[in-house]
C-alpha cells in the first residue's frame, strides 16, 4: 500500500535519479538563453525532450511555448504545472562553465531552472502513468519577462480548460537553497506601468524668463509624485511609486522643450490600483498647470497580483512540511514583484511557491535581474520534490 511516507521516500529517490540530466537541461538552457517571444530554440528543445517521454501529448499553442498533458490511466482531476522558459536581455558576467554564449542574453531569473525542473517532472509523472489518477497538463510558458506576457496568451488558446488546480514555482534568490517559501492570499503585486512628458517651451539657457523650463517642472513633479504613497495611501496598505527615468535635454546651453518622466506603481489592492494613477495625473496637472506647461499622461496595466488560494496555500504547506520537514517551510512576505502566473490563478485556483536558490559560502547571493545571478542547483531537486509532491497530492495519491 502506498503510504505518504513511502511515497516520499520513493519521491525522493526517483528525483535524485533525474538529479544529473535536470541539471544538464538547465545548463544546456542557461548557455542558450532567448528573451521574451523569441523563444525559438528554447521552445524547440522543450518540444523535442518532451517528445521523447513515451505517453505525453505535445502542443505548441503558439510560436514559442509548448504545453504538453499527461493521461494517468485512472480518473482524477486535472492540474496544471507551469514553467516560464525566457530569458532577459542581460550579458552574463558569471565565469561559470555553463555561461550563456549569447551576448547580451542571460537567463539571470532562473527561468532555465523552471524548466528543467517541470521537464523533470513531466518524465517522472510519465514513469508512473499506469498507476496516475488523473491528469497532468505541463505548461511551459514563453515571454514571463515581458508585458503583456505569455500566459495570458495561453490562456486565451485555452491551456486552462477543464484544469482544477494550477501550482507553479520560482527559484528564489533571496531565500536560502534548502527552504520553500509559501505565501496565503496576494503574493506578487500588479507592476503597472506610466509615462509622463511635460511640455514646457525651450530657449537659451540664459534667458530662462523667456521660457517654460520642462527639467525644473519636471523636478517638481518627481518630488510631488514622491508624496503620494508617504503621504495620501495608509501606512498599512504595499504600494511603491517608483520613478526610474527622467530624461530632458541636449546640451548645456539650451532649455529643452520637454522632459519625459517614466516609472511603475506597484499595488495589491484593487481600489487603490486604480487610485493611485489618478491621484498622480492630479498631480502632474496641478503642479505643470501652476508654473504654465503642458502634460502628457500614459498609464499601463501590468500583470494582475499573485493572489494564492488560501486553503491550496495550507494543503501545500502540509506537503512542504511531510517531504521535507517542517523546517523547511518558510512563511513569506509578500513581494512588491510581478508575475503573469496570476492570469492562470483567474482561472482555477493555484499557488506559486518560491524555492530557495541563494548560497552566501558559494557566492551566490546575487538578485535576480543581475548579471552575476545564479542558483544553486541542489535547488533544482528541492524544486523538483516539491512539484512532484504537490502534483502526487493533488491528484490524491497519497492516500
Ligand atoms: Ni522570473
Amino acid at each position: 500500500m502506498v503510504t505518504p511516507e513511502s511515497l516520499t521516500e520513493s519521491l525522493a529517490g526517483a528525483t535524485s535519479a533525474l538529479k544529473p540530466q535536470v541539471i544538464a537541461w538547465r545548463r544546456h538552457l542557461h548557455q542558450h538563453p532567448e528573451v521574451a517571444f523569441q523563444e525559438v530554440a528554447t521552445s524547440k528543445f522543450i518540444a523535442d525532450t518532451l517528445a521523447a517521454i513515451p505517453g505525453l501529448a505535445v502542443i505548441r499553442p503558439t510560436a514559442t511555448s509548448v504545453v504538453a498533458e499527461l493521461r494517468g490511466a485512472l480518473p482524477g482531476p486535472t492540474i496544471a504545472v507551469r514553467a516560464d522558459i525566457d530569458a532577459l536581455p542581460i550579458h552574463e558576467e558569471n565565469a561559470v562553465e555553463y555561461r550563456s554564449t549569447v551576448d547580451g542574453a542571460m537567463h539571470a531569473c532562473g527561468h532555465d531552472g523552471h524548466t528543467a525542473i517541470v521537464l523533470g517532472l513531466a518524465t517522472l509523472l510519465a514513469s508512473r502513468q499506469a498507476d496516475l489518477t488523473g491528469c497532468v497538463r505541463f505548461i511551459f510558458q514563453h515571454a514571463e519577462e515581458l508585458s503583456p506576457g505569455g500566459a495570458e496568451e495561453l490562456v486565451e488558446h485555452g491551456v486552462m480548460e477543464g484544469i482544477d488546480q494550477v501550482i507553479g514555482l520560482h527559484l528564489w534568490s533571496p531565500v536560502p537553497c534548502g527552504r520553500i517559501g509559501l505565501i496565503s492570499g496576494p503574493a506578487m503585486a500588479a507592476p503597472d506601468t506610466f509615462q509622463c512628458t511635460i511640455i514646457g517651451a525651450g530657449g537659451h539657457a540664459a534667458a530662462p524668463q523667456q521660457t517654460v523650463d520642462p527639467i525644473a517642472i519636471g523636478a517638481q513633479v518627481v518630488t510631488a509624485l514622491h508624496q503620494v504613497v508617504s503621504r495620501s495611501v495608509d501606512p498599512l496598505d504595499p504600494v511603491v511609486v517608483s520613478i526610474t527615468q527622467f530624461v530632458a535635454g541636449t546640451t548645456f546651453n539650451v532649455i529643452p522643450n520637454s522632459a519625459y518622466i517614466a516609472g511603475t506603481i506597484r499595488t495589491f489592492d484593487p481600489v487603490l490600483r486604480a487610485d493611485v494613477p489618478q491621484r498622480m495625473e492630479r498631480i502632474i496637472r496641478g503642479v505643470t498647470e501652476a508654473f504654465g506647461a503642458k502634460y502628457e499622461w500614459t498609464y499601463e496595466p501590468g500583470y494582475r497580483p499573485v493572489v494564492n488560494d488560501p486553503a491550496l496555500t495550507e494543503r501545500l504547506a502540509a506537503v512542504v512540511e511531510r517531504t521535507f520537514g517542517a523546517e523547511t517551510l518558510l512563511d513569506l512576505r509578500p513581494t512588491m514583484g510581478g508575475e503573469d502566473f496570476s492570469a492562470y490563478q483567474q482561472q482555477a485556483p493555484g499557488v506559486f511557491a518560491f524555492v530557495g536558490a541563494r548560497n552566501e559560502e558559494a557566492g551566490i547571493i546575487h538578485p535576480h535581474h543581475h548579471p552575476r545571478f545564479d542558483i544553486d542547483e541542489r535547488s533544482l531537486d528541492i524544486g523538483l520534490q516539491y512539484l512532484a509532491a504537490a502534483t502526487f497530492d493533488l491528484l490524491g495519491m497519497t492516500v
